[in-house]
């Protein structure tokens, strides 16, 4: 972390605080912490948006929960995987350019970053508009945070739970609520009822592909999806190809559009929901997406296409996101 930033953080944080010489802050990496003075010492660990940006999540959540008292909370949150998917489509398409663009050469050794920034502002300036609207911060940090920095690897919900379960910690509740789909908001849910938060989760990934309102919308008919196990495991097919996507990963437009294929085939399944329409309309946009990625080197054609999308692209900012709370049992 830079300096000004953690100068920035004590500053807000003494708006808070009561008696700030009684914290500390720590500038350090999460795995160099020493925690032989901090375990177990605190009645809340949190962490927010940092994990998927580590590679070892596992290690991570593991130093995060030992931070904890027995008897004390975790609150943990990041974006999922099925719900960053839209955001690894976008990656991908802009290291796509970056490299339909320039010479292999050049991307090993220039600096690319001022490329990916224009081709994002040219492509998702509206996205970006929102997520700018959403928190105040740059433009430019938020493409940072996106697309420029190469480690971008959301968990899944049930990665989550079963860190949880591994640490031996309880869930709690969550926001927005993985266990009771279409109730809305936060509920507390049984705790160790992990089977059937483990079935919920998969409601709530899949959800935030389709939504662009999130929370605000009707939801409780998409409960029907639960018997579509092959639409399961095809999506999971589709997000986990694309997840952490990398300008050196060569993942081929052709092996992306027959996954595509394989779930508008599949969506079928799920005829009776009403959202279904909405998954089509998903799956074959994606298409056109990508397809218009392949015929394509005006990035003034891909946009015309984005604008018209009415789904792909178009949630609004931070549904993808899911907090959680966890207790550690004394
Ligand atoms: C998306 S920001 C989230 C910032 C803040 N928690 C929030 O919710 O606004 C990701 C943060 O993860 C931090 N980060 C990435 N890898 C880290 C690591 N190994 N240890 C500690 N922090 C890390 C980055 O410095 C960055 O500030």
């Amino acid at each position: 972390m830079n300096k000004d930033a953690l100068e920035i953080s004590k500053k807000v944080f003494s708006n808070y605080a009561p008696n700030m010489s009684k914290h500390k802050f720590i500038n350090s990496s999460l795995y160099e912490i020493n925690l032989n003075i901090l375990k177990e010492k605190f009645d809340i660990s949190h962490s927010r948006g940092v994990f998927t940006h580590v590679a070892d999540k596992a290690r991570a959540f593991k130093i995060l929960a030992s931070l904890a008292k027995p008897g004390g909370y975790i609150i943990y949150g990041d974006r999922n995987t099925y719900g960053g998917l839209q955001e690894m489509l976008q990656r991908y398409a802009i290291y796509y350019f970056v490299k339909k663009l320039n010479k292999k050469s050049k991307i090993d050794k220039v600096n690319i970053d001022e490329e990916i920034v224009n081709i994002a502002e040219t492509l998702f300036s509206s996205d970006i508009d929102r997520s700018h609207k959403a928190i105040p911060r740059t433009r430019r940090a938020i493409i940072f945070d996106r697309w420029v920095i190469q480690q971008q690897d959301d968990p899944t919900v049930n990665e989550v739970l079963s860190f949880f379960e591994k640490e031996g910690l309880e869930y709690v509740s969550s926001f927005p609520s993985i266990n009771f789909l279409g109730k809305g908001t936060s509920t507390v849910s049984k705790i160790k009822n992990l089977d059937a938060l483990n079935k919920g989760a998969r409601f709530v990934e899949n959800l935030w592909m389709i939504l662009n309102e999130g929370e605000l919308e009707n939801i409780s008919s998409f409960e029907v999806l639960k018997d579509s196990t092959n639409f399961y495991k095809e999506i999971n097919i589709f997000v986990h190809l694309l997840r952490n996507v990398k300008i050196k990963n060569d993942i081929s437009i052709n092996n992306i559009i027959q996954k595509i294929n394989n779930l508008k085939v599949l969506s079928k399944e799920a005829e009776k929901i009403k959202l279904v329409e909405r998954l089509k309309v998903f799956f074959s946009e994606s298409e056109e997406f990508i397809k218009t990625l392949k015929t394509t080197k005006n990035l003034e054609n891909l946009r015309k296409k984005i604008d018209n999308f009415k789904i792909l692209f178009k949630g609004y900012a931070g549904v993808r996101h899911v907090d959680y709370v966890a207790y550690k049992p004394k």
